[in-house]
């Protein structure tokens, strides 16, 4: 790993390079990991034997097809560490993820992961505008989730002063933004508007800290959310993205200059597109599910994993590696409500275009009857919370009922509600949706 974290030195070498270096440096490294997963996990040499592929069949970037994908399923089915490439020896740090059902994911790291990931997460700093000269409140939370010990190693080996504030404790957060003076946050976006609501409950003008930027992930949110958040901290937001299989956050990041989707770091992971009902790969461009091999992992090397996001590849802009578009949903939470394909940032975008709300909502599905029942929860800007009417809320509601109907196709129920009326993400992942349908 040649990542160079002094500040002022600029790029690594790699982020400079050109594709045909990239390439030759992707394909040296896939080779590499196909057969260190081959050799190590018997779950991969199982499969790829039963499905007559051999890591040597890899001649080319474009030859990974020929190989089977790796699904949540596999990490569920080899619990808790059957998918480790290496001797628990080597092991330095797990984590793990919460499923929705069952069992948690598991991933390991050794040393050399580790340094990668910090270096990797650095990168990711430096991109969205970060030095050794920020103070970083760092309000992912800690634990078995990646986002807190990920952000936090990526801060120090940056050389920034990290603060290890983790998730929750929103009073608490908003004193140590008083009292340490922090340049940057670190959280997810949704929480960073709870940050700001308890701001003005306190009387702080949310304009007025000493934060500059924010680097923001670890759930979807629109454009229209970033606008939101920038206008109301004055801050620059810049999305980071990253999932435990993969590593963790810093997989991809934005650059602060152009804000045009994260750029993936293609060193270290392969991404392809693929169309989720077929699996064929899909050019660059069009929209699909988004798969990654990881080209230098030790401990959990993971060949072709359908991260579930959709998404599509962008040419590079202020680095020449690609860039992903930002994530518009995932394949799994995509709900289906009278037959009509909704995804929660759809209506996302709907609700922020309108001035007086904010990103504080929650999509509710129920059946009645034989239908679909859709229920939108939206909180008017709490700013202005005491200024709106109920007339005008019930105004505002019929609106957006109409332009829901329009543009996505379905009929809601739009409830334009007070402040702190909408359940609160007090640590981690907002819940967008809660669906009541039987099975
Ligand atoms: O959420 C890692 C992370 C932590 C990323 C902090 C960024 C910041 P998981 O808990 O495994 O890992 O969840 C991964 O979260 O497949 C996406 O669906 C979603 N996700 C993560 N970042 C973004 C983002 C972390 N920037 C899952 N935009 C992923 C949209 C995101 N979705």
């Amino acid at each position: 790993m040649s990542a160079n974290n002094s500040p002022g030195n600029g790029l690594e070498s790699i982020e400079k390079a050109s594709r045909e270096e990239l390439q030759a440096l992707q394909l040296q490294r896939m080779k590499w990991s196909l057969r260190h997963a081959y050799d190590n996990v018997p779950h991969y040499r199982k499969k790829y034997d039963a499905a007559g592929v051999h890591p040597d069949d890899l001649k080319t970037l474009a030859d990974l097809a020929k190989f089977p994908f790796t699904t949540k399923l596999d990490l569920r089915d080899t619990y808790p560490y059957g998918m480790f490439a290496t001797p628990m020896r080597d092991v330095v740090r797990i984590h793990a993820s919460s499923g929705t059902t069952g069992k948690p994911t598991v991933v390991a790291y050794t040393k050399n992961d580790i340094a990668m990931w910090a270096g990797l997460m650095a990168r990711s700093l430096r991109a969205a505008g970060c030095s050794a000269d920020d103070i970083i409140l760092n309000s992912y939370g800690y634990g078995l989730f990646t986002g807190g010990l990920g952000a936090h190693y990526g801060g120090e080996a940056l050389g920034a002063t990290v603060i290890p504030m983790s998730g929750g404790q929103t009073e608490k957060q908003v004193q140590l933004i008083q009292d340490f003076k922090p340049t940057v946050i670190m959280a997810t976006p949704s929480y960073v508007l709870t940050i700001a609501d308890e701001m003005i409950k306190q009387g702080i003008n949310p304009r007025e800290t000493s934060l500059r930027v924010g680097v923001f992930g670890a759930e979807p949110w629109t454009n229209e959310m970033r606008r939101e958040i920038e206008e109301r901290l004055n801050i620059d937001a810049i999305d980071i993205y990253g999932l435990s299989e993969v590593m963790g956050p810093g997989v991809s990041c934005e650059c602060i200059e152009t804000k045009d989707g994260p750029h993936i770091w293609e060193d270290h992971f392969y991404p392809e597109i693929i169309n989720p009902e077929t699996g064929e790969v899909l050019p660059d461009g069009e929209i699909g599910e988004l798969v990654f091999t990881s080209l230098s992992k030790e401990a959990l090397p993971i060949l072709r994993y359908r991260t579930r996001d959709l998404t599509r590849l962008l040419p590079g802009t202020a680095r020449p590696m690609r860039r992903m578009e930002k994530i518009t949903g995932r394949s799994d939470d995509m709900l289906i409500i009278r037959g009509v394909n909704v995804f929660p940032t759809q209506i996302e975008e709907i609700l922020l275009k309108n001035p007086n709300l904010c990103a504080q909502y929650q999509l509710q599905v129920s059946r009645e009857g034989h239908l679909d029942k859709l229920d939108v929860y939206v909180e008017v800007r709490s700013d202005l919370s005491n200024s709106v009417s109920e007339a005008q809320r019930t105004e505002i509601g019929a609106s957006v009922q109409h332009q829901i109907k329009v543009l996505v196709g379905v009929t809601a129920d739009v409830h334009v509600v007070e402040t702190d009326k909408v359940e609160r993400t007090l640590v981690g992942k907002a819940r967008r949706v809660i669906d009541r349908r039987p099975k």
